[in-house]
Order: C-alpha cells, then structure tokens, then sequence
C-alpha cells in the first residue's frame, strides 16, 4: 500500500498511513517523511509493533539519537530509549518516567543548550481511560498573537532552568543524578524562532522551566511567559492524541508545546521514548545564548 498522508487535529499534525515500520523503507519515502515531519511537527503512524532496535532505527532517520539526562528512565535493550510509564518492577522501582498523574504543558529539552528537538513515543500499553497526549502549535499561536504581544516578545530571550520542573514531579523523579545536573546549567533561548522550511514565526515557551525574560523584571517577565502561554494552549491551537497500542507519534518540539492527562493509578500505560537531534535545515533549533552576551 502506498503512503497516504492525511491532516488531522486543527490543521497541522499529519497521519501517515500503509507504512510497515518493522521493514526497510524506500529512500524516497523516508525524503517524504522527513518533509512532512518538518511542515506537519506532528506525524501520527498508527498500528505498528516494533522492537525497540526497530523504533529507535526508524526515529534515527530524522535525527541523531540522543541519550536524555534522565539515565534513570533509560530502558537496558536500547539505552536510547527511555520508558515513559507507571509500572514497577518486582522491586518496586519504577521501571521508568512520569508515573500516572497530569503532566503539565511544556517542551522538551527546553532547559538544554542545544535542544534536541525531536521526540517519539511508540504505545505499548494503555490506560482504559485518561492519559492522552495534547500538541499545541506554537505557529498558529504566534500569527494569532495581539499586535501588543507580538512587540513585547520581538528580540526577547528567556531564561530556562530544570530544577523548575524536577519541583513539579513526584517520588523518584524529582531526583536527578550527579551527572545529569552536571549537563543541565541554567540556559536561554529566544522566545522567537523562524522555521527555515516556511518561513513562519513561532513562539518557543517551557511553562515548566521558564523563569524569567532577560532584561524585564522577574514579576513582569513571568507575568508575560504566563499569558503567552495561556494565549498558546487555545483549543484551536491544540491536537489531542487518543492512544491506540501500536502507535508511533513523532514531535518536534521547536514550535509544539505538548501535555498529558492523568490516568488511573491502577491502570498499565507503557510508552517507548526516543529523543533525536533534528536538523536545523528542515527545524526550528532554538538558539542557545550565553548568559553573559544576554547580559543575564
Ligand atoms: C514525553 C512526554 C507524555 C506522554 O515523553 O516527553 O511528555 O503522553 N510524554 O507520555
Ligand atoms: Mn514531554
């Protein structure tokens, strides 16, 4: 069957179907997959079932695998991979990330020089209820910013700091090793990006890590990042995700702000995670200041 490309949520994430993710692909359309990754920033794959050799292969082709600073989540067939889920072992250690509560709007990476943008998440196991996964686009939300907003972001840098986000988590998570405090320093990026393939502007926002706009006030700077934020999470700016087993979704995280829901304590949700450092040719890459040249 050949590949069927269709547009679903408000407009911009793209399902891609009559792919065999466990074969080797064609070298046209892994071309057409990364093009369409580029524009889309969402690509929904559904009904597959992969090794995890095969899906980390599959994401390496959008993008240099990274291996994330949460060695703790990291999965011992393909270290690559980190487990996104609420089960434990017969210890009664969590086997990976995230656990069964909400998980808050944010982008990944954003607390990191040189993000790696691009995210997977392939459904193993699923709640019987909750726990989807919400994309906001952050195009749509800056061609919809009030003329005033638009001003007030133009040449602005935010300042992004992890142990922001290691304060909203629970039981294990919050803790992060020597070594990964070690690659998490407090980073900025601007709060403007230009997607090299259309051309558009995007916001570029992390609720979660954000602390403040170089050069303003910290109450005023985070009273701006709080309504970007709220303005950027609209419905009509948002695709929600209902999970299937077998589904592969790919995200990048250089103009999408994502969430996740709560499920039942009770229920199993397994998710395979695979971290990618995407191009800048075909993604938005934030840019990493020093904090010195900001004036920080
Ligand atoms: C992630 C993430 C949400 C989910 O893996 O970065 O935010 O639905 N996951 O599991
Ligand atoms: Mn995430």
């Amino acid at each position: 069957m050949a590949m069927e490309v269709e547009v679903i949520g408000p407009g911009f994430a793209a399902e891609v179907k009559g792919l065999r993710l466990w074969e080797p692909l064609a070298a046209d359309e892994v071309d057409r997959l990364r093009n369409l990754f580029a524009e889309h920033g969402v690509l929904v794959i559904r009904r597959q079932s992969l090794s995890e050799h095969e899906y980390a292969d599959f994401c390496a082709l959008f993008g240099a695998l990274e291996r994330t600073v949460r060695t703790d989540w990291a999965s011992r067939v393909r270290p690559e991979i980190s487990l996104i889920t609420n089960l434990r072992g017969s210890n009664g250690n969590p086997l990976g990330g995230l656990g069964d509560g909400e998980v808050e709007w944010h982008s990944d990476q954003a607390y990191m020089a040189n993000p790696a943008t691009g995210a997977g998440l392939h459904a193993v196991e699923i709640p019987g209820d909750g726990g989807r996964t919400f994309w906001a686009n952050l195009i749509a939300a800056y061609e919809a910013l009030p003329e005033r907003l638009k001003q007030a972001v133009e040449g602005k840098s935010a300042l992004f700091r992890y142990q922001k986000r290691l304060d909203m988590y629970k039981d294990a998570d919050r803790k992060l090793s020597e070594e990964g405090r070690k690659r998490t320093p407090d980073v900025l990026h601007p709060l403007v990006h230009t997607h090299p393939r259309t051309g558009k502007k995007a916001l570029y926002l992390d609720p979660t890590t954000s602390i403040g706009i170089v050069g303003m006030p910290e109450a005023e700077g985070n009273a701006l990042l709080g309504e970007l934020a709220a303005h950027s999470v609209r419905p009509e700016f948002v695709y929600a995700h209902n999970w299937q087993v077998g589904d592969v979704v790919l995200w990048s995280n250089g103009f999408l702000l994502h969430r996740r829901e709560p499920f039942p304590a009770a229920d199993r949700r397994l998710m395979k995670r695979a971290t990618m450092h995407l191009p800048a040719a075909l993604h938005i890459i934030p840019d990493t200041l020093m904090l010195r040249e900001a004036g920080a």
